[in-house]
């Protein structure tokens, strides 16, 4: 598991310099940061020192709800998934997914935990978004 998380980290930065943009927020992802700025404050300092944010990847980019997901809800407008699945990670990171599988033989199931586990520990950071990553995962 160590030896996976650590390739992943080595390929997903690499990947992803191929398309690097210049960060453009979302009027929703706007709306999100303002308003979480004073509920969840931690959150949004962990997401403007992540990678993500200087990409112009915002709340919204990865809450955004997916028409196929049936756990989502309608939140001040806008309609969210508390729980972002690996599929979710997908919508941007599917190059990467693919091109891991492949050279390491790795079911997709395991690179997929590993994505989980990555956003938690090392993206977000923090304990509280470990634990509930792993019980997303769990609950699969
Ligand atoms: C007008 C204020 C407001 C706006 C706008 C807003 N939120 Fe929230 N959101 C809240 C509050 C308040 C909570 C509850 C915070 C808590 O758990 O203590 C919350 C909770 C959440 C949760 C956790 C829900 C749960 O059941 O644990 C997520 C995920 C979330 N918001 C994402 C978003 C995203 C993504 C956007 C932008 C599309 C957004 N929010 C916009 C105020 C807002
Ligand atoms: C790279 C994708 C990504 C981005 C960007 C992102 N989130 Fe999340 N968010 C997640 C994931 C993954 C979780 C962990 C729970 C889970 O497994 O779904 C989560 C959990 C949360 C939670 C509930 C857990 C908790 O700790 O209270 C809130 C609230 C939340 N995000 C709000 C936000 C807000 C506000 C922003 C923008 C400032 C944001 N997120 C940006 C992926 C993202
Ligand atoms: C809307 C598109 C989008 C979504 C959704 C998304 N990402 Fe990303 N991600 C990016 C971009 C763009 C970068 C490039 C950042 C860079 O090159 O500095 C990135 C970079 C990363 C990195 C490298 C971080 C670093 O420090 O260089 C990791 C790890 C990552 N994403 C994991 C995830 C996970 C896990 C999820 C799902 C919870 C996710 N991403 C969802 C677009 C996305």
């Amino acid at each position: 598991m160590r030896i996976r998380l650590f390739s992943i980290l080595l390929i997903l930065p690499a990947v992803s310099l191929l398309h690097a943009q210049t960060p453009q927020i979302s009027e929703a992802g706007k709306a999100c940061i303002e308003c979480h700025s004073s509920s969840t404050p931690g959150v949004v300092e962990q997401w403007q020192s992540s990678a993500h944010a200087k990409k112009g990847v915002d709340c919204y980019s990865c809450h955004q709800a997916d028409a196929k997901d049936p756990a989502t809800f309608e939140h001040y407008g806008y309609k969210i998934a508390v729980i972002v699945t690996p599929n979710y990670c997908a919508r941007c990171h599917a190059a990467e997914a693919k091109q891991f599988e492949k050279s390491h033989h790795a079911a997709a199931a395991q690179f997929i935990g590993s994505l989980d586990n990555m956003l938690g520990e090392i993206v977000e950071g923090g304990p509280r978004r470990t634990t509930v990553a792993a019980s997303a995962t769990a609950a699969k």
